[in-house]
């Protein structure tokens, strides 16, 4: 059987989000199959410094360790986020922080970090959901956006520059093919590009599902985003068997419907990145198999889904051998 990352090694990096405990219990599956690591948790804020000037790099060094000896590619998920930040980087005292400070403290994280993990990785998110999904705003109320004001995202982005001149610096968000937001974080990237801010590229999530978003509307977002003349990457994909609204928690195993239709899906995904891989230069899936994801626990707390790949067992499923059929 072929594996996917030989089936695309003529198109993009096929990446995965792990963690310590995936790499001990699906290790095999994942160096075998995939060639660029990204670390699903141990990379964020609240992980690399959970106090102002304490570093814990130990988790995150067992995932850059395991790329290493296996000759794999690294992602670096995520310098600045609204979310699993800790609130230390925000307040002075009792007192919220100055600009200043923040600055001061946003420059620090993204230089300590960049020293030590540029070295066997080719790109960055470095700012991560910084776009509001309702509404006319364009940018996600914040504390980073609260205490530092808009230019938050430049002054990332100049940070990491400095900090590592030839990474690839990337923008993520999700939601990224629905129409609205598509706009708005389409708008908020030309803006930056036209301010000459030091940005290589736009990350797609891509959390989908069987029946949104729509294959135009992905099409429509690719198409958007490329014309910036940026790398487009895809950043954390999954295929939820559960529409959104769907909230039933009765189903011990996926549906054979679901299945068909899940594999019907990614083939026409994966068709698509390969038809546009002269703009997408990786592929990262946020699991490896369905054993275990984060889609398990959201957004019904407890309910499994099936969104990857492999099944609970590691095996490849449908739509695997969709995806690599083309071979
Ligand atoms: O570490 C604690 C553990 O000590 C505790 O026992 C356990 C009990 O719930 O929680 C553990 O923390 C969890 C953490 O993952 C580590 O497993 C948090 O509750 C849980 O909320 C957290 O979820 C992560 C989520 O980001 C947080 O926002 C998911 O694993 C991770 O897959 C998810 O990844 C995000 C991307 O970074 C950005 N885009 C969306 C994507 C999916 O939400």
């Amino acid at each position: 059987l072929i594996t996917l990352k030989e089936a695309y090694k003529d198109y993009f990096k096929i990446g995965v989000a792990v963690n310590p405990d995936t790499l001990k219990n699906d290790g095999e599956l994942i160096r075998t199959q995939f060639n660029s690591l990204t670390a699903e948790n141990l990379m964020k804020p609240e992980e690399l410094q959970p106090e102002e000037g304490r570093f814990t790099f130990e988790g995150a060094d067992q995932i850059v360790q395991f790329a290493k000896e296996n000759g794999m590619a690294m992602r670096g998920h995520t310098l600045l986020w609204h979310n699993q930040t800790p609130d230390w980087f925000f307040k002075d005292g009792d007192k919220t922080a100055s600009r200043e400070l923040a600055l001061e403290r946003m420059k620090t994280h993204i230089d300590t970090v960049l020293e030590r993990y540029t070295d066997g990785f080719y790109a960055w998110d470095v700012v991560n959901e910084v776009i509001e999904d309702k509404g006319t705003d364009i940018l996600r109320q914040s504390q980073w956006l609260e205490v530092v004001g808009e230019d938050f995202i430049e002054k990332a982005f100049q940070f990491a520059r400095e900090a590592s001149p030839e990474m690839g610096l990337f923008i993520n968000d999700y939601n990224e093919s629905h129409p609205e937001k598509r706009d708005k974080y389409y708008t908020l990237i030309k803006q930056l590009v036209d301010k000459g801010t030091p940005i290589d590229g736009v990350g797609l999530q891509a959390h989908w599902g069987l029946e949104d978003p729509s294959l135009d509307n992905i099409r429509a977002a690719i198409e958007k985003y490329a014309s910036l003349g940026l790398t487009l990457q895809v950043t954390e994909m999954d295929v939820s068997v559960f529409n959104y609204d769907d909230r039933r928690t009765d189903l011990t195993e996926p549906t054979s419907e679901m299945l068909e239709k899940q594999a019907e899906r990614y083939d026409a995904f994966f068709k698509l990145f390969r038809e546009y891989s002269e703009h997408i230069d990786s592929v990262t899936l946020w699991a490896a198999s369905d054993r275990y994801n984060w889609l398990n626990d959201f957004p019904v707390r407890g309910r499994k889904n099936w969104p990857m790949l492999f099944d609970e067992n590691n095996q490849p499923k449908e739509s695997f051998n969709r995806i690599t059929a083309f071979k």
